[in-house]
């Protein structure tokens, strides 16, 4: 009998607290572990990441100065088949959280440049507002996967260009009814899906 490992995902949830962007997070993951991929979340709330200060130890020594919760990140990046980067819109774009994890991933740059090429990456941005900030927070994601190796994935046209993207309104209950939302989430897990079974 032949034995086929499960594709790994791993989602990230950039979010300080434990809200509505774990909760949309969440509920994709549970989706794909429905559909036989093995999922795992790092969710940054009570988690400590710190900025990269620059020191550029990691060139030198091929990881980083910096003792805290990365290594959990810097694992899951690296045993991923696909990778769900899952933000709050702060300011317009990705959350300071969400940029020290992509800052921080330089010192797997410094150990080999194309470590994470060829990985499947989709983006989940959830902003307060309808027209917040969430393109650009997708195209902050989508610039971090290209700088990368890592093949972006949309949903295609009609609500899902660049991403699924949500209008939480600052409340649970109102992002569990964002049904345009949820539908762009799912065109977007549609392709994340077809991709990872066509690449990997
Ligand atoms: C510092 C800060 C900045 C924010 N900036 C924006 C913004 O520019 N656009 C927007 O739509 N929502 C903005 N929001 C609202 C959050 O994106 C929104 O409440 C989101 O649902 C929070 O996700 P969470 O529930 O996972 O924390 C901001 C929230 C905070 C705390």
């Amino acid at each position: 009998m032949v034995v086929v490992d499960k594709m790994k995902i791993f989602g990230i949830c950039a979010s300080p607290r434990e809200n509505t962007t774990s909760y949309v997070l969440n509920h994709a993951l549970n989706i794909l572990k429905d559909n036989n991929f093995d999922c795992d979340m790092f969710n940054t709330v009570g988690k400590s990441i710190k900025p990269c200060m620059h020191c550029d130890y990691c060139l030198e020594n091929k990881k980083c100065i910096i003792e805290d919760d990365m290594d959990e990140v810097y694992n899951g990046l690296l045993n991923a088949d696909g990778i769900i980067l899952a933000t709050p819109v702060q300011s317009g774009s990705i959350s300071s959280n969400l940029s020290a994890i992509m800052d921080r991933t330089r010192a797997l740059e410094a150990v080999d440049y194309n470590i994470l090429r060829g990985k499947i990456g989709m983006s989940i941005a959830v902003g307060g507002d309808r027209t917040g900030g969430q393109d650009f927070a997708h195209l902050s994601n989508i610039t971090y996967f290209m700088i990368h190796g890592i093949i972006p994935v949309s949903g295609g046209p009609f609500g899902s260009n660049l991403g699924a993207s949500f209008w939480s309104n600052d409340s649970l209950d109102d992002i569990k009814n964002d049904s345009y939302g949820m539908e762009s989430l799912n065109r977007t897990l549609f392709e994340f899906q077809n991709f990872l079974n066509k690449y990997i």
